[in-house]
């Protein structure tokens, strides 16, 4: 089957490649030159295991190509849609203007049926909408279908995610579309993937839901987290007791910093704008405090260092930790430089160091000193703070950095460090969620 897949970011990029992998023809688009300059050469732009190997694969192969003109995908019996759709600049709302254009730009082309499948996250009703710009634009008669099919993959795993999906949701009119998206599917449905036929507006809705509920979920942990801290309760056995519990389950329960990233903060802003305009507005209320709650994990956490250093008399403080989760080189809405700047405002000498991350934090924050390995950026430090649950964290050594730290005090933000092993080195630790006991 020949398959466009228009804007090849994490999700484009990993769906073109797996896409070639299942045999399919796939020609990828973008805008963006240097972006396609490495696809080109089976390169991913960014870091994700597993995903060279399979870009490198489909353009040897000649299975899997690039480019940026749009005249070069007319063939296609499917086009995937997979542009960025990030927070609007004056509000909460997702912002469609990159989708609305790549389908404006499409349609004219159209001159054989196809299908439209959309794979970006949307406000519920976008697939209507793109239906009726479709038919505007497309010459008469063409016959074009419009599809949603959203994907739920994890950065740092997001080749794995597409390969073993939990379900595949086909948002579908007619039976014709839904055998068209089980033959794009063929090898994936052939190993046992879940499929679940819905309309349309289901399927959107249910990527947009699932990310809710993975935000509600970590934000309650993190309500959990504040309330043992206040009562001296230890937040580890507590999630470990809740997890034991096969009805709430332990994936998703890790308490700290709170979520980051270009999913789950603005997908779960973009739900409450759209629940609010279709009416639903008392009972978003609830997200909306799910969004405030993370925000507030960040505040916490600024709080605390500026209660253990005097952050206006300029001290050195190490952030590890730059990139919004472990496993990725992503730093959009990353909770860890989001409490670095905010500390570099109260007057901290800020330096930070990510494994992956640390040509992005230069990028997007130059006001941040990076530093290649977490010794240096220790070194001199009177404050110490690890705000990406990276497990190399786990690994350090704290009799090691106490002879070169400044001053011995850490503050974990995303309870990853042995506690015991840190006080033992004569480290004043601090944890969000964990109360005082055992500090003495
Ligand atoms: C998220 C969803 O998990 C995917 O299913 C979805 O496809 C994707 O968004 C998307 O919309 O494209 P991702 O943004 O890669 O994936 O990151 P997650 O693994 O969900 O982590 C999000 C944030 O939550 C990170 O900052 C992480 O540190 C934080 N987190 C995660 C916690 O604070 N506690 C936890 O227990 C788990």
């Amino acid at each position: 089957m020949q398959i466009s897949v228009l804007g090849t970011g994490y999700l484009g990029a990993t769906h073109a490649a797996c896409l070639a992998a299942g045999g399919h023809t796939v020609i990828g688009v973008d805008t963006d030159p240097l972006r396609l300059e490495l696809l080109r050469h089976g390169r991913a732009p960014f870091h994700e295991p597993g995903l060279d190997e399979l870009l490198r694969s489909g353009v040897d192969s000649g299975r899997l190509r690039f480019t940026d003109d749009l005249d070069e995908v007319v063939d296609a019996d499917v086009h995937f849609l997979c542009v960025g759709t990030p927070q609007v600049a004056d509000g909460d709302g997702a912002d469609l203007s990159v989708l609305h254009a790549v389908v404006e730009a499409l349609a004219p082309r159209l001159d054989k049926p196809c299908l439209v499948v959309g794979k970006s996250t949307v406000p519920v009703g976008t697939a209507a909408d793109l239906r009726g710009r479709l038919q505007r634009l497309a010459p008469a008669g063409t016959g074009v279908g419009v599809a949603w099919n959203p994907e739920f993959l994890r950065e740092g795993r997001a080749v794995r995610d597409s390969l073993e999906p939990d379900r595949l949701v086909f948002g579908v009119d007619s039976d014709l579309d839904n055998q068209l998206l089980r033959e794009v599917y063929a090898d994936l449905v052939r190993r046992g993937a879940p499929v679940f036929r819905t309309d349309p507006a289901t399927a959107e809705l249910a990527k947009v839901s699932a990310n809710a509920m993975l935000a509600a979920r970590i934000s309650l942990v993190n309500l959990l987290a504040e309330v043992c801290e206040a009562s001296d309760a230890d937040v580890s056995d507590l999630t470990a007791i809740l997890g034991a519990d096969p009805r709430i389950g332990s994936d998703f329960l890790s308490p700290g910093l709170g979520y980051g990233g270009g999913c789950l903060p603005k997908d779960t802003r973009a739900f409450v704008a759209r629940a609010r305009e279709l009416g639903v507005v008392e009972s978003s209320q609830l997200l909306a405090s799910v969004d405030d709650v993370n925000t507030r994990q960040r505040t916490r956490t600024v709080e605390l260092a500026g209660a253990l250093v005097d952050l206006t008399a300029g001290p050195r403080v190490a952030v590890l930790g730059g990139a919004f989760k472990a496993g990725s080189d992503d730093v959009r809405d990353s909770p860890a430089l989001a409490v670095a700047s905010a500390l570099r405002c109260r007057g901290a000498q800020v330096v930070v160091h990510d494994p992956q991350a640390g040509d992005n934090v230069r990028r997007t924050h130059p006001e941040l000193e990076v530093c290649a390995t977490a010794h240096d950026a220790v070194r001199g430090a009177e404050l110490v703070l690890v705000l990406t649950e990276w497990s190399e964290f786990a690994a350090l050594d704290p009799v090691d950095l106490g002879r070169i730290a400044a001053r011995r005090v850490v503050v974990d933000g995303r309870l990853v460090l042995d506690g015991d092993k840190w006080r033992a080195a004569d480290w004043d630790f601090h944890a969000l969620g964990r109360g005082t006991r055992g500090a003495a």
